[in-house]
């Protein structure tokens, strides 16, 4: 497998991702997405989009806010009550959430829902060593609150303290009422949104597997109680088979089910999808049967009825939910990592192809005129017929066979090249990124061939 450096190396020289802030020394753990990595985004977020509230009959897609009603974060359990359990090394003051900390000690450990006892004592019997500096000594765990606090109005003084969301998903559950009633759904259905969340994190670190900023897709399906787990497992099986169908290696993921003792208090079901990634196995995607904990809480602190009617039988109830949480900056960072290859060509050069699924692939098609003064003009009116319908890009510089390679090396799927017959033929040559195969087609269906060969 692919070391972490490489890909980190790769994703920067590339223009995936850079280090944030670079120019002022950078902001530790914060990430750019550059012209290729914001293209990668978009189209891992349209594939979820797609897949999970397009192409089904139940769900819907939602656009909540940020900034939410600190009564929402009080009523959730994330302000109060509820906080990360941090500790630190005695010899180097390195800080650790003590869950990571043990889970990093033993992949096979999944500390989810100890309580911070279970974990300290964990910490002592096992003799857990300090990943920065080998040390076996921790400081007691104490609660610590990772919501990022920001300020409302202009005044600081005058201003309200609010918070950044450190999830999608409340905006989901204050909005259930609002969105069933003016779509007309009917239980079981489901609510989608994508968007950003903000930790305080402990310890971020692994390039863009954990940082303060991140991109979540989350989906909550309400369901009739008593019919949770048919549904847990429903998209249990869903979220595997998105991730395979688009490209991520069967061996690289596995479902870690958290035992009954260790399920949070409200959940009767949870699941891991977990992929290996360079440091080990970890936690790809989260996917939790949560009861009707969120809207309960909601309908208690709000004093309003959350209560769903069924129409069929008139019976009234608060819906239990199954929820699929993913970050897209985890799924993007495994995406390069089973996508990186370098191929041995017959001749000894080494090819360096990001076999990424055509879906996901920043460009579709590059388009490259053969001989510059020649070929440019024809290959221009062909970059702009295709690019109203698809991600183009249009490469003169260099040789065919170095703007070849540049491409494959991106992801690009497709190459067209515009040579000497084109003009009499009509007609391009299209190579596949994969299998290097080369084809003649007529200018006039190049959208349809294009079409079908990406086609998710
Ligand atoms: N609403 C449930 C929820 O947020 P979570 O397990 O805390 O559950 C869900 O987060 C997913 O969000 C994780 O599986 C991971 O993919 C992503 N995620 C969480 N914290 C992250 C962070 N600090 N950086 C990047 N991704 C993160």
């Amino acid at each position: 497998m692919v070391t972490l450096d490489k890909i980190v190396q790769f994703a920067k020289s590339t223009g995936f991702i850079y280090q944030g802030s670079e120019l002022y020394g950078g902001l530790a753990n914060t990430w750019d997405y550059g012209p290729l990595g914001s293209l990668l985004k978009k189209n891992v977020k349209d594939a979820w989009i797609q897949k999970f509230q397009r192409e089904t009959e139940y769900n819907v897609l939602v656009d909540t806010s940020i900034l939410l009603n600190t009564e929402v974060w009080k009523a959730s359990g994330h302000l109060g009550g509820f906080s990360d359990p941090l500790t630190e090394c005695k010899a180097c003051n390195q800080r650790y959430r003590a869950d990571q900390l043990i889970e990093s000690f033993d992949s096979n450990v999944n500390a989810d829902g100890w309580s911070t006892d279970q974990m300290y004592d964990y910490i002592l019997e096992h003799k857990v060593k300090c990943p920065n500096c080998g040390a076996h000594d921790f400081l007691p765990i104490r609660k610590f609150n990772m919501m990022f606090e920001t300020h409302q109005g202009v005044v600081k003084e005058q201003a309200d303290q609010i918070y950044l969301r450190p999830e999608t998903a409340q905006g989901i559950f204050i909005n259930f009422k609002n969105i069933q009633r003016t779509t007309r759904k009917k239980v079981p259905f489901g609510i989608c949104q994508v968007g950003k969340s903000f930790r305080n994190e402990i310890t971020p670190g692994n390039f863009v597997f954990r940082t303060r900023e991140f991109e979540q897709m989350e989906m909550e399906f309400f369901v009739k109680p008593g019919t949770e787990l048919e549904w847990f497992s429903y998209w249990k099986a869903f979220c595997m088979d998105w991730l395979l169908q688009l490209g991520l290696s069967a061996k690289h993921l596995t479902f870690d089910d958290h035992k009954p003792e260790a399920l949070s208090h409200y959940s009767n079901a949870t699941t891991d999808i977990k992929f290996e990634f360079p440091w080990g196995s970890d936690e790809l995607w989260g996917i939790a049967s949560r009861t009707n904990f969120d809207l309960n809480a909601h309908q208690v602190a709000s004093s309003q009825n959350l209560e769903y009617l069924d129409p069929e039988t008139n019976e009234k109830y608060l819906p239990f939910v199954i929820e699929p949480s993913v970050g897209v900056e985890r799924l993007i960072l495994a995406f390069l990592i089973d996508a990186y290859d370098e191929e041995t060509l017959e001749s000894g050069d080494i090819r360096q192809v990001l076999r990424l699924h055509p879906k996901l692939a920043p460009y579709k098609v590059a388009i490259l005129p053969l001989v510059k003064k020649l070929h440019a003009e024809k290959a221009k009116e062909i970059h702009k017929l295709l690019s109203k319908y698809f991600d183009v890009v249009y490469d003169e510089t260099q040789n065919i066979g170095k703007r070849y390679r540049r491409q494959d090396a991106i992801g690009t799927y497709l190459c067209v090249t515009v040579d000497h017959d084109t003009e009499s033929l009509e007609s391009v040559t299209v190579r596949n990124r994969d299998t290097m195969a080369q084809e003649r087609i007529q200018i006039s269906d190049l959208r349809n061939y294009i079409e079908e060969k990406i086609n998710y």
